[in-house]
């Protein structure tokens, strides 16, 4: 850009404010939209308070388009093939799984997850894992862990509690980005390199504290731009807020290629690794593991784990034979319907959406007269597992029919199914997977939606359990006892 432009004429040619080189700049803390000055509320996201000054990175002024300098590209065509499709696997199954069927040398993999989850864990006992394989040269995995919130002595320990100790891990604790760099881009690269975490690391240039947008977003691309360059797999941890959300780098979420978050309640063992971006495979893969004394354990089947504190017969309790990304798991969803105090009734949900919740009481009430509106509804996904399915809709219907009856959905039936505003039960995706999977646990008996004419679907023949399909939500009553609600609807 020319300089001789004065900052009134830069404003009104690209829109924004350009600030001359190495002054400051506003940038709010939440969604890192850009001001010229302070304000007490950001416009874009409507926090107040979150906006602070920062000093303006030099890259900040745009260059003016179609200037002078830049060189060439080259345009090629779509087909040919990638220089490597080689995928570095890192043996723990359900992580290469969410990673899209093991790393990509050059990508960047974001991890989110609440404090004290476990991702420091997954990701030392990764590269742990990672070092005892080869990588596309054949030879083995170079890996580095730099922490900027432990001490070497911290994740020592950690890793003699993992037994890992004797793992070819090189371990630095750093935040300085500078040094980091410097470091990584001398000799011969690594194959892997993990950062715990993004938050904690400083790009000296900048005068803002660590953690903030300015800092966060700096420090991201110049490792991210490194790890391009050099071609090694880079892990960056994030941080979540309160809101569930990354913290800060919403920035950082669109320059890197994976995005996972390892999720997990903290009143149970089981942690859920969730791809929701990915530029090298499917976004809706997760990863089940369990938290023992010595680390993460892979779950493999996790359908048994989620049912392994099942009791039979007792009314309320419902197996849904649900899918997450590639795989079928079953779960229990539990109900309870009691009359209410007065008022307004209750619902509390763990484990599903609270408005598809809605749609079940009101579907149930308008379509099929059972009465709902009087009683307080608690519903609850054992295992603290969270569905986001549909298909789980039929499952929490003959759940809280089996509540309000009293009586209970046999202890060897799978349900699934979707329930449309009419009351009809709608197809779903891969019932044979389901159904599969279901008599894999032992389940003898399969509540389903109808068969699709024309399309694939599920016979009787096809798989060892009995299977009922069901229509209408009013056919369900008849196995509850309560026809009667359906004569008077
Ligand atoms: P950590 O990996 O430090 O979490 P994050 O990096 O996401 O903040 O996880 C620490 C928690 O995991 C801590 O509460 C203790 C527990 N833990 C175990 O239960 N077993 C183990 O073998 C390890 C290493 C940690
Ligand atoms: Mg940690």
């Amino acid at each position: 850009m020319s300089n001789s432009l004065s900052t009134a004429v830069r404003t009104a040619r690209f829109g924004w404010k350009c600030v001359a080189k190495n002054t400051s700049r506003f940038v709010c803390q939440n969604c890192g939209a850009v001001y010229p000055r302070w304000a007490g509320k950001c416009e874009a996201c409507g926090e107040w308070n979150t906006i602070a000054e920062e000093e303006a990175p030099a890259a900040a002024a745009p260059k003016a388009t179609g200037g002078k300098g830049g060189r060439k590209i080259e345009f090629v065509g779509l087909s040919g093939v990638p220089e490597t499709s080689f995928r570095l696997k890192s043996g723990i199954s359900e992580l290469d799984r969410v990673c899209g069927g093991g790393l990509v040398a050059g990508s960047v993999l974001l991890i989110g997850g609440d404090p004290g989850i476990g991702k420091s864990t997954l990701l030392l006992q990764a590269t742990g894992a990672l070092s005892r394989v080869c990588n596309a040269a054949g030879k083995p995995v170079r890996c580095v862990y730099i922490s900027g919130e432990e001490s070497v002595d911290q994740v020592r320990l950690r890793a003699s509690r993992l037994g890992l100790a004797s793992a070819n891990v090189d371990l630095a604790s750093a935040t300085n980005v500078r040094d980091i760099v410097a470091t990584l881009d001398s000799g011969e690269a690594p194959d892997v390199v993990v950062i715990d975490s993004i938050q904690t690391m400083f790009v000296d240039t900048l005068d803002s504290a660590p953690g903030t947008v300015g800092q966060v977003r700096a420090g991201g691309n110049e490792l991210i731009r490194l790890a391009k360059r050099r071609g090694f797999a880079l892990f960056l941890v994030g941080h979540v807020t309160k809101e569930g959300t990354l913290a800060g780098p919403r920035v950082l979420e669109h320059m890197v290629d994976t995005v996972l978050y390892f999720e997990g309640d903290r009143g149970h063992h089981f942690r859920i690794l969730r791809g929701v971006k990915n530029r090298f495979g499917a976004t809706d893969e997760i990863g089940v593991f369990e938290m023992t004394d010595k680390g993460l354990a892979e779950v493999p089947n996790p359908s048994a784990l989620f049912l392994a504190e099942r009791r039979g017969n007792i009314s309320g309790s419902c197996v849904y034979a649900g899918i997450e990304g590639s795989r079928p798991m079953l779960v229990e969803i539990q109900a309870l319907a009691g009359i209410s105090g007065g008022g307004s009734p209750r619902r509390a949900v763990v484990g599903w959406d609270s408005s598809r919740l809605a749609m079940v009481l009101a579907v149930l009430e308008a379509r099929c007269g059972v009465r709902m509106s009087d009683k307080d509804v608690y519903l609850n996904v054992a295992g603290g597992i969270r569905l986001t399915e549909p298909a789980a809709d039929l499952a929490v219907a003959a759940a809280l029919l089996s509540s309000v009856s009293q009586i209970p959905v046999p202890a060897d039936m799978v349900v699934f199914g979707e329930i449309g505003l009419s009351g009809e039960v709608r197809a779903v995706p891969q019932p044979g997977l389901r159904l599969k999977e279901a008599a894999k646990l032992g389940f003898a008996r399969a509540l389903i939606p109808p068969a699709r004419v024309n399309k694939k679907s599920v016979k009787e023949s096809d798989t060892v359990l009995r299977l009922t399909e069901i229509g209408h939500l009013k056919t369900l009553l008849d196995m509850f006892g309560m026809a009667e609600n359906r004569r008077d609807s």
